[in-house]
């Protein structure tokens, strides 16, 4: 309420407002208002997206009320997003301006492995780093960014680095008047003076963390705690919603409404599918399409529901509470007539399961992968560009590991033997406990070494993580 003010009043007297968003443009209680702000562009070359990222220590007030000590990039937290379009060449100028290395991964966008940011590529303290590559066609969709130190990914991206990433594509089969939102989701824990709460892994607390994957009570929209989205009557907008939380898996429901799934990880499904509520795991992406169907003036929430992906020894205590995450209200404007939405979105061709040269068997047991700790000196996955293998995923324990691969995207075949009801381009495939999945995927491009791992962040920096070399 009081920001709420506070903003109008700013918008009244200045034409620019504080953050460097389209404040003024628009209502200031709207999400967009408090949307990060997008990365500019300096290239004058065509097709071509070349822009600075600063990652630097920063104190923001990421509550009302207190100042934390933060990662930041560009002194965002969220950081900026990187708004891009297939066929671009994008170069990213980065510096590392923190007390520890760092790197920048691009989750789930396909690259040379020189650009992928892995823990095999720091950027030492000081140092800068031009990451590079060409957003490859039909690749359009929601990506994220993020560190991924070895070791301290998880504290890195609680302390506040991530963005967004959106792709757009060359020509997308959704309607042009139906509006974009993004929905950048997240958690944190503080202390009373404001600090990020990061136990000492010697301390109950801390051990908790490392076995279950560090959660916090607060939960963040594009940064902000409870904001609001407007809709109008009959209008249809377009979520893009990405999980940049370390250990929280969502269940997303909207009260009183279906969603229509359009997106996944990798960009656009075959067809829309009605969804009541959405399974996201760490790392992963939707794309769903909101209608508002409610009155004007009325207002629904998204919510995140109980999901219990947890051991039942360090299960915490609060997993069975509902949190809201937003506030969806229906404005008082005239109602608007629904636009048609696509029946076919695009084609997905079906990886050929009689072309697998392999069969990888994939253990995920408590803290390792095929009962080993991930050693950056190892190869644990050796194969070369062209090969389709399928991976047959299995999680020996009672709490869920959610799968990353880098690099490529992948298609699921079946989960516990049950096929996968439709097709779908995916980088993260949450393995519920005590079951297993199968995936097929194609190194088209791109060899090196590439990681996977459990995107548990705790998980994967205590070692959850093995090597890909894929080799030319
Ligand atoms: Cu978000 Cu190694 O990944
Ligand atoms: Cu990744
Ligand atoms: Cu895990």
């Amino acid at each position: 309420m009081l920001l709420t003010v506070l903003v109008l009043s700013l918008t009244l007297v200045a034409p620019s407002a504080p953050r460097e968003d389209n404040t003024a443009l628009y209502p200031p209680d709207d999400i967009r208002s408090s949307n990060p702000p997008v990365l500019v562009n300096i290239s004058k070359l065509p097709r071509t997206v070349e822009v600075n990222i600063t990652a630097a220590v920063a104190k923001l007030s990421l509550q009302p009320g207190v100042t934390s000590e933060v990662f930041a990039y560009n002194g965002h937290v969220p950081g900026p997003t990187l708004d891009v379009r297939e066929g671009d060449h994008v170069i990213i100028h980065f510096r590392n301006s923190l007390p520890e290395p760092t790197t920048v991964h691009w989750h789930g966008i396909h690259l040379p492995v020189e650009s992928d940011g892995s823990p095999l590529n720091p950027i030492a303290p000081g140092a800068t780093h031009d990451y590079e590559f060409t957003v490859k066609a039909g690749t359009a969709g929601t990506y994220w960014y993020h560190p991924h130190p070895d070791r301290r990914t998880g504290f890195a991206i609680g302390k506040g680095l991530y963005g967004a990433i959106i792709v757009r594509a060359a020509n997308d089969p959704l309607p042009k008047s139906i509006p974009d939102r993004l929905i950048l989701l997240s958690d944190n824990r503080f202390l009373q003076d404001g600090s990020i709460d990061f136990p000492a892994s010697e301390s109950m607390h801390g051990g908790m963390d490392e076995e279950n994957g560090r959660e916090g009570p607060v939960l963040f929209v594009n940064g902000h705690v409870m904001p609001t989205l407007k809709i109008r009557s009959g209008e249809v907008q377009r979520w893009r919603i990405a999980n940049a939380s370390a250990g929280r898996i969502y269940r997303l429901a909207l009260a009183g409404h279906t969603m229509l799934q359009v997106g996944s990880d990798g960009g656009l499904l075959e067809k829309p599918v009605e969804v009541k509520e959405i399974l996201l795991t760490t790392g992963e992406r939707v794309e769903v399409l909101v209608r508002g169907t409610d009155a004007p003036g009325r207002k629904s929430v998204l919510q995140n529901l109980p999901y219990d992906r947890y051991a039942p020894q360090t299960r915490p205590a609060d997993w069975q509470t509902t949190r809201d995450l937003l506030t969806l209200e229906t404005t008082s404007e005239t109602p608007v007539a629904p636009v048609a939405i696509p029946v076919t979105l695009r084609k997905i061709v079906p990886l050929d399961t009689t072309k697998a040269t392999a069969v990888r068997t994939i253990v995920f047991g408590q803290g390792m992968i095929n009962g080993k700790h991930m050693d950056m000196a190892r190869v644990d996955v050796s194969t070369h560009v062209g090969a389709t293998e399928i991976w047959e995923i299995t999680n020996i324990v009672g709490m869920d590991h959610p799968f990353h691969l880098h690099g490529f995207q992948f298609q699921v075949l079946d989960r516990d033997g049950v096929r996968e009801p439709y097709l779908a381009w995916k980088d993260m495939l949450n393995i519920p406990k005590h079951s297993s999945a199968r995936i097929i995927v194609r190194y088209d491009d791109y060899p090196g070494k590439w990681m996977f791992h459990c995107h548990i962040l705790d998980h994967e920096d205590h070692g959850m993580m093995g090597v890909l070399e894929v080799k030319p």
